[in-house]
């Protein structure tokens, strides 16, 4: 498949033009942020582990329904996505108080939220991603109240879905960023990423972290760890066809 022109860059993805212009071809570098971009790292290999596991929570979302940006893995490192307007959201599902929250608000820490908690970020770098109520979100034009309600709606069904297929894997999905776009017709799709940078993952039985909160804590061998994840979500055929690359 010929890549087209850089479109944008990102703190650690790349969006190029296809040969379609319905279409983007989202590259995964091994780029590594944190703490409003003021840690930065690039590990060996981490590009091609998150869009293999990014491509496998997509397919699983999209068998269940959700409607997502997910085309196809194009090869380890390169995704195949539908060409979104992105709103600029970052909605954060929380099944597990940790992180920011605890920093925030008087919540014991690895209390259990049920039902989940709904935060929405305003995705704005300026701003340092300041936290929004639903007004705000109305007065600033970032969504309408329909389309509010159905990003609710898709955000607490993906926790599902997600939150039952990586326990099956010995994964327990404490928290999450996602974000959505509007495709060329309007419609709301799932787009980025889901990876250990924009999840919290435990080890079911230990609670050991499994994602970005190690290099933002500087612990442990951070990509020992995606690799992990990696190995325990993609199946042994996939890893076999695209994770050549990052295992040798
Ligand atoms: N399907 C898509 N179509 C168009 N843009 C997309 C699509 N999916 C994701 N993007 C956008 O691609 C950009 C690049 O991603 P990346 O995560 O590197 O950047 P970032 O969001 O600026 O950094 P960070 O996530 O560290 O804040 C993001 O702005 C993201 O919203
Ligand atoms: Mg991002």
């Amino acid at each position: 498949m010929k890549i087209g022109n850089l479109l944008y860059t990102g703190k650690a993805k790349d969006v190029y033009s296809s040969e379609n212009n319905d279409n983007v071809i989202i590259k995964f570098r091994d780029d590594i942020t944190a703490g409003d971009g003021e840690k930065k790292d690039n590990l060996q290999s981490k590009g091609e582990c998150n869009s293999l596991i990014s491509s496998k929570l997509f397919e699983v979302l999209e068998e269940k329904g959700i409607k997502t940006q997910y085309i196809k893995l194009i090869e380890s490192g390169l995704i195949l996505s539908e060409k979104l307007e992105m709103i600029p959201l970052e909605i954060i599902v929380r099944n597990i108080a940790t992180g920011s929250i605890i920093k925030k608000f008087p919540f014991n820490k690895n209390q259990e939220f049920n039902p989940p908690i709904i935060q929405f970020d305003f995705k704005n770098d300026e701003y340092h991603d300041p936290m929004l109520n639903d007004d705000i979100i109305l007065a600033l034009k970032i969504a309408n109240k329909e389309e509010l309600k159905e990003i609710r709606k898709i955000s607490l069904q993906i926790n599902d879905i997600l939150s039952k297929f990586l326990k099956k894997k010995g994964i327990l999905l404490v928290d999450f960023k996602i974000e959505f776009g509007k495709n060329l017709n309007g419609d709301i799709r799932l787009g980025d990423e889901i990876s250990p940078d924009t999840c919290r993952f435990w080890d079911i039985k230990t609670l050991k972290t499994l994602d970005k909160d190690l290099f933002r804590k500087g612990e442990g061998d951070v990509m020992d760890v995606y690799k992990k994840v990696c190995k325990l979500i993609v199946s042994e055929e996939d890893l076999k066809k695209n994770g050549e690359l990052i295992w040798h």
